[in-house]
């Protein structure tokens, strides 16, 4: 399962990459807003990074930008995504699950841009995102759970739905607004096939208690044991 960077931000992007090594990145406009830079500068930074690491190309790092989500009409959807997408090889374009926003992903999958279905929050959404062939698509587990609602089964029926008809793996299930480890393992248990979610999230998903205590306990031996 690959790891995606929910981030705007250039240094933690960085540390990301150089220290446990993320696969992608998925920025949207709140990101974006907290980066504290202009819509366009933040781009052509990670347009900049790419180059900077020789990771150009949306098959090797793809990073989701999002379209100015006032937009209601599919036309200007559409060109707004071309303008975006014209930036950086890397750029996929995050298009609201609205009736214009199928309309818009469908059409600019066709015309080579890639798309990620974005704002999902049923397996329905998640089907028309496959049958019109977007890259990615983004169920939001994070928001769902905090409103209550499991998400165990909701992915694992993505994953299914997706299997059923030869969808998996063709359109990449983004699983966002991942919250905490057990969602991680959730969606890895389901088969998803990506998480994105913030810096700390997945810092903290790598830690244990018992690796401090057992390294502790070791480090103890090591101290008491004749070496030469
Ligand atoms: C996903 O692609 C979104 O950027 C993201 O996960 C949104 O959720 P959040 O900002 O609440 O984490």
């Amino acid at each position: 399962m690959k790891y995606f960077l929910d981030s705007a931000k250039i240094d933690e992007i960085r540390k990301a990459y150089d220290t446990f090594g993320i696969d992608g990145i998925t920025t949207n406009p709140n990101h974006i807003m907290n980066s504290g830079k202009p819509f366009y500068k933040v781009i052509s930074e990670l347009a900049d990074f790419v180059k900077e690491k020789n990771i150009e190309g949306w098959e090797n790092f793809p990073i989701s930008v999002e379209i100015n989500p006032h937009i209601e009409n599919t036309n200007e959807m559409m060109e707004m995504a071309e303008k975006i997408s014209s930036v950086c090889k890397n750029f996929v374009i995050k298009i609201p699950c609205t009736q214009s926003g199928i309309a818009a992903a469908k059409r600019l999958e066709q015309k080579g841009v890639r798309t990620n279905l974005t704002l999902v929050f049923s397996p329905t959404q998640a089907l028309i995102a496959a049958k019109n062939g977007s890259l990615f698509v983004s169920p939001f587990i994070g928001w769902k759970e905090n409103s209550g609602e499991d998400c165990t089964q909701y992915i694992q029926d993505i994953v299914n739905i997706y299997k059923n008809y030869g969808y998996y793996g063709k359109t990449q299930i983004i699983c966002a607004a991942v919250r905490n480890g057990k969602q991680i393992t959730d969606c890895a248990a389901a088969g998803a096939d990506i998480v994105t979610a913030g810096l700390q999230v997945f810092c903290d998903s790598f830690y244990h208690p018992f690796t401090d205590y057992g390294l502790k306990k070791f480090q103890d031996a090591w101290d008491n044991t004749v070496i030469e």
